[in-house]
C-alpha cells in the first residue's frame, strides 16, 4: 500500500454547529431591495441567501477560540486576556507596543490623529476606504501607488498588489520627508483586487522609507493570506513556514495597524502596534479617549482571547491552502464561463470586472452596483461594490470615476462550503446571460464622507432602442 497526492484539498475541519439560511423568492428579494434604497448595505440578513458582502467579521470561529473565550478575564484593568493577547501580537509581528482596538479603523483612527498633518501626504500601495477617510480626516492627502501591472485585470502576474517604487520615490522627491508622516503599505491589496504583495517589494519600499527616516507601517489585515502567497509564488519561500514569513515581514515595519476581523479570525477586533516608544505614548492617550484603558481598548476580554488564539489559526497551512484554493475555484468557474474577473484570483474575494462585462452601462451609472444588485435579485446573493459609489465623491463634494467598477465577492473565513461556491457560480452565469437587462443606477441620496455604506440609489429605466 502507499498514499496518494489527493487532488481535491477539503475544508480542514469539521462543523460541530450549523446555522441556517433562509431561502426567498425573486418577488420577496425585489421588495427587500427597494425598500433597501437598492443597497444591498441596507438588506437584513436574514434576506440574504450567500453573504458575501464582506470577510470581515464574518468568519467562523474554532472550538479552541470559543474555549478562550469562556475563559476570559474581563478585568477592567491588567486582565490575564490582554496579556495573552499581547503575547500573540508580539509573537507574531515583532512590535513592543501592541495597543488594542475594536477594529481596523479604530486603530487607523488613533494613528492617523497621532502623527498626520494638515497638507501630508501618506503614501499607500493602496488605502482602503476607511484607511482612506482617516487620512483625509486629519486634512492630510491619501495618495495611492499602484504598480502598473495592477492596472491590467486580465494580467496574470504574481504580486499585483506591489507598490509602484518608482512613484514612492518621486513623491518622496516632490513632497519631501518632512511632509510624509508614513509610508504605507496594505497586505494584501483589498481594493486593488485582494492581490498579494511581495516580500521583495515590502523591503525595498521599507527600505526607500526608512532612508529618509520616514516610518513603515504595514496594513496587516489579511497578513496571513499575504505570506500563503509569498510561500507558494516567490522564489525562496518554498519552505518557509507561514508564521515565519509573517515576521519577516513585519521585521521590516516599524508598526501595523490591523483589522483581527479578517486574518484575526475574530468577529470583532483590532491593534495598533508599533516600536516607537514616544508615538506609542501618544497613542495610547489618545487610545484611552475614544476606545478604552489601554488593556482592554474596546474589546471584550473574550474578544481578546479569540484573536489571540485565531491570529495562529490564520497562519496554519493546510487553513491556507483551503482558503485560496476556494477562491480560486470559484474564479476558475468563472473565467470557463468567460465572466471577466481580476485575475489571477486574489486572497480572500473574486472581483468582477463590471465596466467589461456591462459595456452598456456608463460608468457614471455605476455598473458594478448594478451587477451585485442583479446577483441579489437573481440568487440571493451579496457582494459589495468596489467602484465609482464607494470612490468617486472627492473630499471637496465633486464627482470623479473610479479607475475601476468591481464586485468583490468576499467569503467570510470557514463559513461555506464548495457547493456554495457551486451556486454561487450558477447565480452569476444566469445573471451574464440576461445583462443586457440590466439598469444602470443613480444615487437619490447620500452622505458627504463613506457614501456606499448608507445611500439611496434609483435603477434608471433602460433607453427604448
Ligand atoms: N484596511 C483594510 C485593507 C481593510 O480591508 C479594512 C476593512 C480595514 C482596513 C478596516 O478594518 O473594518 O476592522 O475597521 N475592510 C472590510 C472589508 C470592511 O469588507 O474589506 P475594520
Amino acid at each position: 500500500m502507499k498514499t496518494f497526492e489527493p487532488r481535491a484539498i477539503i475544508e480542514p475541519f469539521r462543523v460541530r454547529s450549523v446555522e441556517p439560511i433562509r431561502f426567498t423568492t425573486m418577488e420577496q428579494r425585489e421588495a427587500a431591495l427597494q425598500e433597501a434604497g437598492y443597497n444591498p448595505f441596507l438588506l437584513r440578513a436574514e434576506d440574504v441567501l450567500i453573504d458575501l458582502l464582506t470577510d470581515s467579521g464574518t468568519g467562523a470561529m474554532s472550538s479552541r477560540q470559543w474555549a478562550g473565550m469562556v475563559a476570559s478575564d474581563e478585568s477592567y484593568a491588567g486582565a490575564a486576556s490582554f496579556y495573552r493577547f499581547e503575547r500573540a501580537v508580539r509573537d507574531v509581528t515583532g512590535f513592543k507596543h501592541v495597543i488594542p482596538a475594536h477594529q481596523g479603523r479604530a486603530a487607523e483612527h488613533i494613528l492617523f490623529a497621532c502623527i498626520a498633518k494638515p497638507g501630508q501626504v501618506i503614501p499607500n500601495n493602496a488605502h482602503f476606504d476607511t484607511t482612506r477617510a482617516h487620512v483625509e480626516r486629519q486634512g492630510a492627502q491619501a495618495r495611492d501607488l499602484p504598480s502598473a501591472q495592477s492596472l491590467d485585470p486580465k494580467l496574470n502576474h504574481p504580486f499585483k498588489g506591489d507598490m509602484d517604487l518608482d512613484a514612492l520615490r518621486s513623491t518622496i522627491e516632490e513632497v519631501g520627508p518632512a511632509n510624509i508622516p508614513a509610508v504605507m503599505m496594505t497586505v494584501t491589496n483589498n481594493a486593488g483586487g485582494g492581490q498579494p504583495v511581495s516580500m521583495a517589494n515590502v523591503r525595498a519600499a521599507s527600505a526607500l522609507a526608512r532612508s529618509h527616516g520616514i516610518p513603515f507601517i504595514i496594513d496587516a489585515c489579511r497578513f496571513a493570506e499575504n505570506a500563503w502567497f509569498i510561500k507558494t509564488r516567490e522564489p525562496g519561500y518554498e519552505g518557509v513556514a507561514p508564521i515565519d514569513i509573517a515576521r519577516q515581514m513585519f521585521s521590516l515595519a516599524d508598526g501595523c495597524t490591523m483589522s483581527a476581523k479578517k486574518d484575526g479570525m475574530s468577529n470583532i477586533g483590532g491593534f495598533l502596534a508599533l516600536n516607537d516608544d514616544e508615538v506609542a505614548a501618544r497613542c495610547r492617550n489618545l487610545e484611552i479617549l475614544t476606545e478604552g484603558f489601554p488593556t482592554y481598548g474596546g474589546m471584550a476580554g473574550y474578544d481578546l482571547e479569540a484573536v489571540a488564539q485565531g491570529l495562529y489559526e490564520a497562519l496554519d497551512e493546510g487553513y491556507l491552502r483551503y482558503r485560496i484554493r476556494s477562491i480560486e475555484y470559484l474564479g476558475e468557474k468563472l473565467l470557463g464561463g468567460a465572466i471577466p474577473i481580476i485575475q489571477p484570483t486574489g486572497g480572500h474575494a473574486v472581483y468582477i470586472d463590471a465596466r467589461a462585462l456591462l459595456p452598456h452601462i456608463p460608468a457614471h451609472q455605476y455598473p458594478a452596483w448594478s451587477l451585485n444588485n442583479a446577483l441579489y435579485l437573481v440568487g440571493g446573493v451579496r457582494g459589495s461594490e468596489i467602484g465609482s459609489v464607494m470612490f468617486g465623491r472627492q473630499p471637496d463634494g465633486s464627482e470623479r470615476l473610479a479607475a475601476r467598477d468591481l464586485v468583490r465577492l468576499a467569503f467570510p473565513r470557514r463559513v461555506y462550503t464548495q457547493s456554495h461556491c457551486d451556486y454561487v457560480a450558477e447565480v452569476i452565469l444566469a445573471v451574464a446571460a440576461q445583462k443586457a437587462d440590466l439598469p444602470g443606477y443613480r444615487i437619490v441620496e447620500q452622505a458627504p464622507v463613506l457614501r456606499h455604506f448608507t445611500a439611496r440609489l434609483q435603477p434608471i429605466a433602460p433607453a427604448k432602442p
